[in-house]
């Protein structure tokens, strides 16, 4: 419940994002969630500290402000200013921007080094590894595909390189527990991701500095390493509260430890493994919550993929309205999943429930009160309709509460919107109009009494996630913001003045939409696309593997997840193209002179084919004899190594593992794959 006496604090924290100037809806999402959170909590009576920034540093930025001919500080202050503005135009109302490159953050980042390096938990060794020069990535011997760099594909060399570490595997028994007996870590998928995978494989010690580049915060005893982003960028959650290596600045204080940090789902490792480790080594609380959401994917129409711009924020804010934009990305994604834009379901969300469902609530409602009230609307006669509403508006306050305090803003915003789909309907079984007719007066001024109720109450939970139309539909009440939550039962404003206002947000052509889109999405298309192994050594080089010895997730930026943004979906028709079916193999043989290949002699139904499949390195041709694969049946026929092959047979692959795809049970061969 409200926290109306003592203010409590929260200490609430989003990512800090790389200035890399190319800022997509996706990006917007941790930090407008986090923007709902934060004004939520204040309006429950929080001292909130909402906090992000940039993070700036890092080879990648030294190599693009080289390239634009600039110096990277003077690089980043351009897009910092840019970044900025964004959240200026979402409304986002964090209480610190911090920047990587301020010279508290940079000396204070010095002396955590220090510090960790003075306690023994940092040590100078040597790096040795893979080396992929083309990609100027370091990788692990397991980290290897077929021996060749994972992410173009090259030979690699051995490799050696003098690197301070942190002493990551002596805190793995403390952060273990940490993820699996606290609710440190939300949702409960992460857990087991970050326990398997990182924890259980065996946590090595973390390559904390490095030599090849000079644009970061230099190791102050040993200035020609240059600290680890990852330390860098996490250390700014304490530095902005005035942390210098001791102590935290007198007034902050008391904001650690964080009470949220929010991410995406890409980051957890950093967050919840070396970072509570960096903290348990310089005795500082842990925070308390790490809440990880999924991924804003990008795909599925023509406005997708490479033309970039329809997806700016800055365009679509623009034309819809900041609010249509933190609404639609606030009910996008449910708790931990990922959510697909498409400009269809964006133009369908803001028509469907900010147009059609509140617009016309408030606007129908303010309508009544002028035309039947002159706008002002006391207590009447109730009616029986009226108890199911006015429980729905009373319970509605609790429900939000709920919700946004287990971090589910989705949830949340479908509540308000439950009751505002039911105040419509309210208004349809009361007929006001009918009541004016009949001259039901006392009858009627409560159904508008109840409506006007119904409306202030979904209207100031809106607040944290629509603020400028919130404050809309409370100014057409005659009522003013509330700082805090107020009084949210229903009979809580005992008379209403009500003005009638323009419609909240105009009702939108979605064809015609679409189209408009698509236009800025031609006009802003990138001019030219760069070859495939070049994006790919791009995103290598970008990839701070040296960061860490032993793992291969995506370990920073943003580069892992534009590949899934990108991603283009399919409709059904087209999966209905493919033509799948069982088929048996009955002969199997190594294709000469070729390591991989298997020639498969198939059965399919009554028909007979030759398959030539690359998995010799995990099948032997004995072995596939007998065996029930699934086919791609109406694949182009393809000569390879002088055979020609008619289909693929489907596998399973993870890592260096490849498995077949085979029917669970006993079926025919022939038999439809749907
Ligand atoms: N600089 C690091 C964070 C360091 S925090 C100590 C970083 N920056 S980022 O600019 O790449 O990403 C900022 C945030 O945006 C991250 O939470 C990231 O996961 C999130 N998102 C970027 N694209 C996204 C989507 N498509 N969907 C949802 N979130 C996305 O990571």
């Amino acid at each position: 419940m409200a926290k109306q006496d003592k203010k409590e604090k929260f200490y609430l924290t989003t990512p800090i994002y790389y200035p890399s100037g190319k800022w997509h809806l996706g990006h917007c999402y941790t930090t407008v969630y986090g923007d709902a959170i934060a004004r939520f909590k204040r309006m429950e009576g929080y001292d909130v500290y909402y906090l992000t920034g940039t993070d700036e540093h890092g080879q990648k930025i030294e190599k693009r402000a080289t390239e634009a001919g600039t110096t990277p500080k003077a690089f980043v202050d351009g897009l910092v200013e840019e970044i900025k503005k964004l959240w200026q135009e979402l409304d986002v109302s964090y209480t610190k921007f911090i920047r990587t490159t301020d010279k508290d953050h940079v000396a204070a980042v010095q002396k955590i080094f220090k510090r960790l390096y003075d306690k023994g938990d940092i040590y100078k060794s040597k790096y040795k590894g893979k080396y992929c020069t083309p990609c100027e990535a370091f990788w692990t011997e397991s980290q290897l595909h077929d021996g060749k760099c994972p992410d173009c594909g090259r030979e690699v060399q051995d490799a050696e390189e003098e690197s301070y570490f942190f002493r990551l595997g002596k805190y793995a028994p403390r952060i273990r527990k940490l993820l699996t007996e606290t609710d440190f870590l939300r949702p409960e998928s992460r857990i087991n991701e970050m326990v398997n995978n990182f924890i259980d494989a065996g946590l090595e010690d973390l390559a904390v500095s490095r030599t090849s580049f000079t644009w970061g915060v230099p190791v102050e005893f040993d200035p020609g390493h240059i600290v680890y982003v990852w330390i860098d960028a996490l250390s700014n959650y304490i530095t902005a509260l005035g942390y210098d290596g001791e102590n935290f600045s007198a007034d902050t204080a008391k904001y650690w430890p964080a009470d949220l940090h929010l991410m995406a789902k890409e980051i957890v490792r950093f967050h919840t493994i070396i970072w509570p480790a960096i903290l348990m080594a310089l005795d500082l609380p842990l925070p308390k919550h790490v809440v990880a959401h999924g991924w804003l994917l990008f795909g599925g129409d023509k406005m997708s993929k490479s033309k970039g711009n329809v997806v700016d924020p800055f365009v679509l804010s623009a034309r819809y309205g900041k609010d249509a934009l933190r609404y639609y990305l606030l009910r996008a994604m449910p708790f931990g999943a990922d959510g697909a834009y498409t400009g269809e379901t964006f133009l369908t969300r803001i028509n469907a429930d900010l147009c059609n469902d509140l617009g016309n609530l408030v606007r129908r409602t303010g309508k009544m009160n002028v035309q039947y009230f002159g706008g002002t609307v006391t207590r009447g006669k109730a009616g029986k309709e009226d108890g199911a509403m006015t429980a729905q508006i009373d319970a509605l306050y609790g429900e939000v509460a709920a919700e946004m305090n287990d971090y589910k803003p989705q949830r949340a915003l479908e509540k308000i919107f439950d009751l505002i789909g039911a105040a419509n309907k309210y208004i349809d079984c009361t007929q006001p109009w009918v009541l004016s007719k009949t001259g039901d007066t006392e009858r009627l001024r409560e159904v508008l009494y109840v409506l006007d109720e119904a409306i202030r109450v979904a209207g100031t939970l809106l607040l944290p996630f629509i603020p400028e139309t919130a404050g809309k539909i409370l100014g057409s009440l005659g009522l003013q913001c509330p700082e805090r939550n107020g009084n949210l039962r229903f009979g809580g404003v005992k008379e209403y003045h009500v003005r009638e206002i323009d419609a909240l947000f105009p009702r939108l052509n979605v064809e015609k939409e679409l189209e408009e889109l698509e236009k800025l999405a031609q006009a802003n298309a990138p001019k030219e696309k760069k070859s495939e192994n070049e994006t790919k050594a791009d995103k290598a080089k970008e990839n701070k593997t040296l960061g860490n010895k032993q793992s291969n997730a995506p370990c920073c930026e943003d580069k892992n997840m534009e590949t899934e943004n990108e991603r283009e979906y399919i409709t059904i028709d087209d999966f209905c193209k493919v033509q799948l079916r069982v088929a048996e193999v009955l002969a199997c043989e190594k294709v000469e002179k070729a390591d991989k290949l298997l020639k498969l002699t198939l059965k399919v139904g009554e028909e007979t084919r030759t398959v030539v499949s690359g998995i010799a390195k995990h099948y032997t041709p004995e072995e596939m004899v007998g065996k029930r694969v699934v086919l791609v049946a109406n694949l182009k026929p393809r000569v390879m190594r002088g055979i020609e092959s008619c289909g693929m047979i489907l596998c399973a692959s993870q890592g260096d593992k490849l498995v077949l795809v085979t029917p669970e049970a006993a079926i025919d061969s022939g038999a439809e794959v749907c």
